[in-house]
């Protein structure tokens, strides 16, 4: 079988442009064989509690498995969680601040023993422990610590952490200080996968991780490859979620991005793991040859690419001084920064990602002209109303490379209307920590608008907006992403009531009028749903871009010899 794949005649098109959006391509249950990845860069962290790339929580799914789950499905049930490790969904009580999860009877890890309550608690105790731990996400730690006495995480003490109750081996109790009606989404994160105490080596853990999935590690050479052979103890049986089609999985890593896309397109890998799409030069290969063209997708990333303006910089404290801004926008010059219709994004005026139940179609509250080059006149209006029909002299913060592209899009935008721009640049590797991402930077700088991207952690109104937009969610010592640092009570409030709220139809109207009162305020100048071009090799089956990442789903996929 292997011999004849990457042999396919050229002359056989594949399932078609875009065919692993929002549908499979090649569905089958055809086990065995070896699924052949590539990357350019290695994983951030093979701990589950330290991962944060996109690509790599895809392929934690495939060495790990979670109370919740997001199914294998390619349409909208796909950002739902399901049942993986546990039972049911979370069982609430207590008017949402309870969530009770009992687990499947008969679940291992890869040595042979089982997995328990107490394993999952010591997951979410682990996550507090962000000084030997970082690197992950941390909404569970404000929701379980007790803000009188703060849990260290499970190195520095062995009481534990007393919001988390395990009153037998398979009955874990969450107790919420308060309702979070997201919370099945938080146990699909990886680092809620489990981690027994005997095994964990801190933060060496990652090198020699136990896994609850499918397979397990079998070698990591950091920087090199990383294969993955089966996990003889998982248990089909007990997994609704996961296919496990393959026998192996070998990852190759380091490989130069360029390099990576022809010999992908060879047929010498089968997937690009790392999902950064195709580059350049292989984006004009691909959509010139018919053939290579019917095996491609282009899906959105669930990124919004955007730029934030700052009320406590001068002279954006004046809202018609923001308006200005978002009326002057050349949207085509910008849409043309970031890369096309194609591999930049779909130009937007709102900010929910359309596959968002909140999300509002026609909202476009500074429309910018039939040829969407910018409404100068009604932002002169704006200028004239905040006092400043000159215009004024401000400065927008961005990064080398992609980011500087927009920034000077926005700069010459602006221009026209006599806002006169400078374009300062800020450090890449520390840019969301300690440069745009921290508020005294901001300050020094005088950053009145900043360009960026955002991506949920989780796909629902609250994990897309609120990080944005919350007034509670300004992070003062960085890695803060309420950059504008709105603090609106409306704003608040309606976030409060979202997380009481169980129904999806009530919670979508909620925030529909947190969108809207956030673009009253004009700090968000949203540009556009970033997408990527994917190259999918014919030979691999249950190609399908998950839509709760962005991202192809790695753990479903098989290969076959072509036909
Ligand atoms: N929210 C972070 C950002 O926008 C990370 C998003 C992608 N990672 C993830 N695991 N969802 O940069």
């Amino acid at each position: 079988m292997s011999m004849s794949r990457g042999t396919e005649p050229r002359t056989t098109a594949g399932a078609g442009w875009n065919a692993a959006v929002g549908s499979t391509v090649n569905p089958s249950d055809v086990r065995g064989g070896t699924l052949r990845l590539v990357s350019s860069a290695d994983v951030d962290s093979l701990d589950p509690a330290r991962t944060y790339y996109v690509w790599v929580w895809l392929l934690q799914r495939m060495l790990n498995r979670t109370l919740m789950a997001y199914p294998t499905d390619p349409g909208p049930a796909g950002l739902i969680p399901v049942p993986d490790l546990a039972e049911g969904p979370g069982r609430v009580s207590d008017g949402g601040r309870t969530w009770t999860y009992r687990l499947r009877a008969g679940v291992r890890y890869d040595d042979g023993t089982p997995i328990t309550s107490d394993d999952i608690r010591h997951a979410v105790q682990r996550v507090f422990a962000q000084d030997v731990l970082p690197g992950g996400p941390t909404y569970l730690v404000p929701l379980l610590d007790d803000a009188g006495r703060p849990y260290p995480g499970p190195y520095r003490t062995d009481e534990p952490l007393g919001s988390v109750r395990t009153p037998d081996e398979r009955t874990i109790v969450f107790h919420l200080r308060r309702p979070f009606s997201d919370f099945d989404h938080l146990m699909a994160q990886p680092c809620t996968a489990p981690v027994p105490r005997r095994a964990d080596t801190g933060a060496d853990y990652g090198e020699n991780p136990r896994s609850s999935g499918p397979y397990r590690v079998a070698l990591h050479r950091p920087g090199r490859f990383l294969h993955l052979e089966r996990n003889p103890y998982w248990d089909r049986a007990t997994d609704p979620v996961r296919p496990a089609l393959p026998d192996r999985v070998e990852l190759t890593i380091g490989v130069d991005v360029d390099e990576l896309d022809e010999r992908l397109i060879a047929g010498e890998f089968d997937i690009n793991l790392e999902g950064r799409g195709l580059q350049h030069a292989a984006q004009d290969r691909v959509t010139a040859d018919g053939v290579l063209r019917s095996r491609t997708d282009n899906p959105r990333t669930s990124f919004l690419h955007f730029v934030s303006l700052q009320p406590h910089i001068p002279p954006f404290g004046d809202v018609h001084a923001r308006r200005a801004v978002h009326y002057a926008a050349d949207k085509i010059l910008l849409q043309q920064a970031r890369g096309g219709p194609v591999t930049g994004g779909d130009l937007t005026t709102a900010l929910f990602p359309p596959r968002l139940p909140a999300h509002q179609p026609g909202l476009d509250p500074y429309p910018t002209g039939p040829d969407l080059r910018g409404d100068l006149d009604a932002a002169r209006a704006e200028l004239a109303a905040a006092g400043l029909p000159d215009g004024f002299d401000a400065v927008i913060g961005t990064q080398r490379g992609k980011f500087r592209l927009v920034a000077d899009a926005v700069a010459e935008s602006v221009a026209r209307v006599g806002i006169r721009l400078t374009v300062k640049e800020l450090d890449v590797a520390s840019y969301f920590s300690l440069g745009a991402g921290h508020p005294e930077t901001i300050r020094e700088h005088g950053l009145g608008l900043i360009v960026t991207d955002w991506g949920a952690d989780f796909p629902t109104e609250y994990g897309f907006l609120a990080p944005l937009v919350d007034g509670r969610q300004i992070k003062r010592n960085g890695g803060n992403w309420n950059i504008s640092e709105l603090d609106d009570p409306r704003v608040n409030d309606l976030i409060d009531q979202s997380l009481h709220t169980t129904d999806p139809a009530e919670r979508a109207r909620q925030w529909g009028a947190v969108e809207r009162l956030v673009m009253e305020h004009a700090v968000i100048l949203p540009l556009v749903h970033d997408k990527t071009l994917h190259f999918r090799n014919p030979w691999v089956t249950n190609v399908y871009v998950h839509p709760a990442f962005g991202l192809y789903d790695v753990q479903a996929m098989g290969v076959v010899a072509p036909v």
